[in-house]
């Protein structure tokens, strides 16, 4: 099984050199629900290619989430892969989709990869709604692992020491903290989300680990970014709904357009 799914990113990954009219890219960056209008920032389009277009990528069904390649040219030459939307584990398609655009960026030369996520954040006595905070690690709770077989993979430093001192660099005031994931699509309960503070989480979502752990495997340099759109449930007294999520990227977008372009440039 695993090996099909390798066989169908690398030929993934020649419909998409051929789509895109270049043989490699610098970076891909995957841009989760509330970061996609921030992509415009990032560079110069030079072409766009829906998913459906490459083998074994799905259109995502959620609202918000996109569903194609941009490949952009950023202001010092350097060309990048924008996934507009991703496909989750809740979508029910099993973890080699969740991971197949990872596996292909990887397959098409890309060393580095931004993985981007809109999060409920777990500390909201340090936190602001619409704030950006660097992931500096994460808990994986959702009972899924894209590697199968008796490869051992060293998850020590899955998210860049190297690239978060460089986005320091850029922007001080960023906060790092502790991504959590769930499987979805329901939104936790407020009992889970004081499970969450107690083992130390500063974030929560539905995406992100298993990407960050198939690139590992792939050897790329992982970043990972969430986007705080809520606290999680109880916390604020607030039901959550996804239109709020979406709705804070795109009040947050041109300060997460911003960032994202000076980290491509910067790599
Ligand atoms: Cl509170 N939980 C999860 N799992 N995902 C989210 C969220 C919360 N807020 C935005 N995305």
């Amino acid at each position: 099984m695993t090996k099909d799914a390798y066989t169908l990113a690398s030929e993934a990954a020649a419909a998409l050199r051929s789509a895109a009219g270049l043989d490699t890219f610098d970076v891909a960056l995957v841009m989760g629900s509330g970061w996609v209008p921030a992509a415009d920032a990032i560079g110069e389009t030079v072409r766009e290619i829906p998913f459906v277009d490459l083998p074994g990528f799905r259109a995502p069904a959620v609202a918000g989430h996109g569903g194609k390649i941009r490949v952009v040219r950023t202001s010092s030459g350097r060309h990048a892969l924008i996934f507009l939307g991703r496909t989750h584990l809740y979508e029910g398609l099993g973890v080699d989709a969740v991971v197949h655009g990872v596996r292909t960026a990887a397959a098409a030369g890309v060393r580095t990869l931004v993985l981007t996520n809109a999060a409920g954040g777990l500390r909201p006595e340090t936190q602001n709604v619409g704030d950006p905070v660097l992931i500096n690690d994460h808990i994986n709770l959702t009972g899924a692992n894209p590697i199968t077989g008796t490869t051992f993979i060293d998850l020590t430093e899955v998210y860049s020491r190297r690239l978060r001192a460089l986005v320091h660099e850029i922007d001080p005031t960023l906060a790092e903290g502790v991504y959590v994931a769930f499987r979805g699509p329901t939104y936790e309960t407020p009992a889970e989300i004081r499970m969450l503070r107690t083992l130390g989480g500063d974030m929560v979502g539905m995406s992100t680990v298993l990407e960050a752990i198939a690139a590992r495997e792939a050897n790329l340099e992982v970043l990972g970014l969430s986007l705080v759109t809520n606290p999680g449930a109880g916390l604020s007294g607030e039901p959550l709904n996804h239109e709020e999520v979406l709705e804070v990227g795109r009040a947050t977008a041109a300060r997460m357009g911003v960032l994202l372009a000076k980290v491509v440039d910067r790599l």
